[in-house]
């Protein structure tokens, strides 16, 4: 078990949001997807891999419907500096069309990978499409974006845990914590 006392990175600054902060959260999103889909048989969460892996575990076990999963995988990222294009890696399976689909994300940084990402969907023809986001980094936007359902606003770090990583690491840990740039530049 990894606690709020542990930090197996010797780049991470501080503990921005805790692991109970975060399950308290996503119960409270969980708890409104349950609600907004009730006339719905069809529900789909669409995670983005592989930043959303771990919202989409904990997410979908306190969702209170009948619940289909997909993920796809684009990438618009290389480090940390935004590269403002998306490709897409690997396709969902299961065709969208007709279905009540929530595109799930880890974090809304410029917002370019999920408006792109969006505006892909909506041509296959859903049913409806919301937006799912554990992360925003509200003062980046450079994209007018509704997200449906917001875990949290953070200012502008660069942050892991819970999924999020700095050059795949930093994944496994179940807080969001910033990264520390001095001392991530100078472990190399
Ligand atoms: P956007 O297209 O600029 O909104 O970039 C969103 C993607 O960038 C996210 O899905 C993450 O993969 C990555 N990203 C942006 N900020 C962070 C961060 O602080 N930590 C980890 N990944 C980030
Ligand atoms: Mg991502």
């Amino acid at each position: 078990m990894i606690d709020e006392n542990d930090f197996p990175y010797d780049f991470l600054g501080k503990i921005l949001i805790s692991a109970e902060q975060i399950e308290q959260r996503v119960s409270e999103l969980a708890e409104r997807i349950t609600n907004d889909y009730q006339q719905s048989d069809k529900l789909m969460l669409l995670g983005l891999l592989r930043g959303s892996i771990v919202l989409m575990t904990d997410l979908m076990r306190k969702i209170n419907r009948p619940l289909t999963i997909d993920f796809m995988s684009v990438s618009s990222y290389a480090g940390s500096e935004t590269s403002g294009f998306v490709r897409i890696d690997s396709d969902h399976k299961i065709p969208i069309q007709g279905w009540d689909v929530i595109l799930v994300d880890d974090i809304i940084d410029t917002g370019l990978t999920i408006q792109t990402v969006r505006k892909l969907l909506l041509d296959r023809n859903p049913k409806s499409l919301r937006i799912c986001a554990l992360l925003d980094k509200v003062a980046r936007h450079r994209v007018e974006l509704k997200i449906d359902y917001l875990g949290f606003e953070i200012p502008d770090y660069f942050v892991v845990g819970y999924g999020l990583d700095i050059d795949e690491k930093g994944r496994n840990l179940p807080y969001i914590a910033s990264v520390d740039p001095e001392k991530y530049r100078r472990q190399g």
